[in-house]
């Protein structure tokens, strides 16, 4: 089982698209995926047919319910979708932070440390899945910081723009922390999300970030993307001509995905 954390601690750089696209590309592949959506924003979950008043994932993590007891099947067209079974998010996820606070002592004697929760958690997900897929919010908080723990390896959708670049430092700096500690086998990918190659600065930030990293295929800035999302039409269900669909085949065919 393999766990892919998709992270970027900017907001809006493409991190759920990123995901949804992946997931998709995966389940219909044939593999089963379990998505966690620890974005309180919950967009994962809504492009995933889900909506839910209050969702129980704090009460999973420190151990009050089961994994069985978050699953969810996503809903709406598409055969790939059976293969697809979400933890989904909503707002209520904001209160992780206080739980884990509160429930400190019990964590502790079962974890050793708040930052292991999920990988103990997620253990018992790999009999039944062949992936787990997790979306993260926009910040270095307990949600990025439990899931690099927890995962095999992390995607990093990055913007050709400087603030996105000197953001991409924060995390890195973390990433290597947890790997030194915590997690030995992490590895991490830098993907250009969201290009405009036309655009001379953009081109340039570009080369730039590749003399820094070594990137991966970038996927372009396109309206369809945009349709992918609103219409809950993934690129890999769409024409071969489809760019967005192109830019993910060679994205995912770069990352042995
Ligand atoms: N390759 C792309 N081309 C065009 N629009 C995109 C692309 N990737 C993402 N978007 C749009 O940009 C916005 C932010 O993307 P999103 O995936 O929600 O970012 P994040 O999860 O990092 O906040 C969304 O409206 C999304 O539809
Ligand atoms: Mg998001």
């Amino acid at each position: 089982m393999e766990v892919i954390t998709v992270a970027n601690n900017k907001g809006g750089v493409g991190k759920t698209m990123q995901c949804y696209q992946l997931i998709c590309h995966l389940a219909n592949k044939g593999y089963k995926v379990l998505v966690l959506d620890l974005d309180s924003q919950a967009n994962l979950s809504s492009t995933l047919g889900i909506q839910i008043q209050r969702t129980l994932i704090p009460e999973w993590l420190i151990g009050d319910v089961e994994l069985a007891d978050v699953l969810v099947p996503a809903e709406g067209k598409g055969k790939y979708l059976k293969n697809i079974t979400v933890i989904p998010s909503s707002r209520h996820l904001a209160n992780l932070s206080k739980l884990l606070i509160m429930s400190e002592a019990e964590v502790r004697k079962e974890a050793g440390r708040k930052e292991r929760l999920l990988r103990l958690r997620i253990e018992a997900a790999r009999e039944h899945f062949d992936y787990v897929v997790i979306d993260t919010p926009p910040m270095l908080g307990d949600e990025l910081i439990m899931s690099l723990v927890a995962s095999t390896r992390i995607l990093i959708p990055t913007q050709a723009q400087d603030y996105s670049i000197d953001g991409l430092e924060e995390l890195m700096d973390t990433f290597e922390i947890i790997k030194e500690t915590e997690n030995p086998g992490l590895e991490f990918s830098i993907i250009p999300s969201m290009v405009n190659a036309r655009r001379k600065i953009e081109k340039q930030r570009m080369e730039e970030l590749a003399q820094m990293f070594d990137i991966t295929p970038a996927v372009r800035n396109l309206v369809q993307m945009q349709e992918s999302i609103s219409g809950q039409r993934p690129v890999c269900v769409m024409g071969k001509k489809s760019k967005g669909r192109q830019d993910y085949e060679a994205l995912w065919s770069s990352l042995n995905l």
